[in-house]
């Protein structure tokens, strides 16, 4: 049994920060390679290097049946037309799936099915929850003008592959036109 202090953490979902848990960052200069605007990342890099999103994270046990989670918060904003994202990834162990429980703000998933290329948008927003099937390559977009803050809940074993979205990128952009998003295939 684990130790009674691991069965329960606290979050703050307004902040997306839950006290105790590892956090990690992603800031501009970490994103290279994934928007589709080069000269517009090149001019927004070279005017600083602003956070994009940060995440915590809580591992309280990895056997074979536990489960993580992590809570994500991407800033408002843009780069040239294209919404603030995820860097997107598959899980190395490709049959875990995700749940992904919306917290604040408003986004979309999209999510791509790795052996037919089949992509879907799906809407991310408090009180909703998204399921992301296994071997489904999934990113986070933020379409609103808040920090998207959602929940994500997914077997200790499932780990992360950013080489083979880094490798083929996804088939989707989301940009903002006349103030909302719209999906373009690239
Ligand atoms: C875990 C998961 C999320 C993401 C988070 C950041 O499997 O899907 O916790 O890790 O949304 O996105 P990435 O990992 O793509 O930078
Ligand atoms: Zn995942």
């Amino acid at each position: 049994m684990l130790n009674p202090a691991d069965l329960l953490t606290s979050f703050d979902p307004e902040t997306g920060v839950i006290d105790g848990a590892l956090r990690s960052e992603r800031c501009l200069s970490d994103l290279r390679g994934i928007f589709h605007d080069a000269d517009a990342y090149a001019a927004a890099l070279a005017d600083g290097d602003p956070l994009v999103y940060y995440t915590y994270a809580v591992e309280p046990a990895d056997g074979p049946g536990d489960l993580y989670y992590a809570i994500g918060t991407i800033l408002p904003g843009r780069i040239g037309d294209e919404y603030y994202m995820t860097k997107g990834h598959l899980h190395t162990w490709r049959p875990a799936a995700e749940f992904y429980i919306g917290l604040r703000g408003s986004g979309l998933m999209l999510l791509e099915d790795e052996a037919t290329g089949e992509s879907h948008l799906v809407p991310l927003e408090p009180n909703g929850a998204v399921y992301v099937p296994g071997s489904t390559a999934h990113r986070t977009i933020n379409t609103g003008d808040e920090p998207l803050t959602y929940l994500g809940i997914y077997p200790a074993r499932a780990g992360h592959d950013y080489a083979a979205i880094a490798e083929r990128g996804f088939s989707t952009i989301v940009t903002c036109v006349d103030g909302r998003p719209v999906a373009r295939r690239v």
